[in-house]
């Protein structure tokens, strides 16, 4: 008889429109992705990836930043409801607030993240729009780590696209969303089989230096 892992239980963390969790909803229903979503955190009300989550059965919860008295006690419910629903990994999908250092205090599990642009370039907000102006000829997404700096951690994998001549920023938006819908459920699938490692703050996949 063959041993199967137990799936890895995802809690996933959003602000928006949730087409990140989207992509990894699909890859699980698809059986690329060996996990189980426990949970969707939002800081935001009536977001749609609220509704998405809802349409795909998982359980949904929603933790308003703005009725905290501060980042750490958002920061504290937050982590209460990723162990609450048992979740072993946290995956950050177009979140968008800063976690403080009490953060990583309490979650010492892995944590990810993606952000739209090729890390270590372009770390912060508004990437595309500062692409487009410093005439940069590729842009593209990066899912990595999550450590206390802000967009610096680890990186597991980036996908690179082309800005094209005449771009905006919401057609270059699209075109990293779609890079981005590939390589977030990559990254999973490789935690969830147990072949991403950490090394002195390198990534290892399979035991070699990636990306
Ligand atoms: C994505 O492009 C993601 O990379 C970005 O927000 C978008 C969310 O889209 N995240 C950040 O900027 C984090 N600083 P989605 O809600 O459709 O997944």
């Amino acid at each position: 008889m063959t041993k199967t892992s137990p799936a890895m239980r995802i809690a996933v963390v959003i602000s928006g429109s949730g087409s990140n969790l989207q992509a990894i909803i699909d890859a699980v229903a698809a059986g690329q992705l060996n996990a189980t979503i426990c949970c969707v955190v939002s800081n935001v009300p009536g977001v749609h990836g609220l509704t998405r989550a809802a349409a795909a059965g998982i359980a949904t919860e929603l933790i308003d930043h703005r009725g905290f008295d501060n980042r750490e006690a958002f920061d504290q419910a937050l982590c209460e409801a990723a162990h609450t629903h048992g979740a072993d990994v946290i995956v950050l999908a177009g979140f968008m607030r800063i976690l403080s250092d009490e953060f990583f205090k309490l979650w010492t599990g892995p944590m990810l993240n993606i952000h739209p642009s090729l890390l270590p370039s372009y770390p912060g907000m508004n990437t595309h729009e500062r692409v487009i102006a410093d005439g940069g000829r590729w842009h593209g997404a990066s899912v990595h780590f999550v450590i206390p700096q802000l967009d610096a951690g680890p990186v597991i994998i980036r996908g690179a696209c082309p800005v094209l001549p005449r771009d905006t920023a919401q057609a270059l938006a699209n075109r990293v969303h779609a890079v981005e819908h590939r390589i977030y459920p990559q990254a999973l699938a490789w935690l969830a089989a147990g072949r991403l490692n950490l090394s002195e703050n390198q990534v290892l996949l399979d035991g070699t230096r990636h990306p």
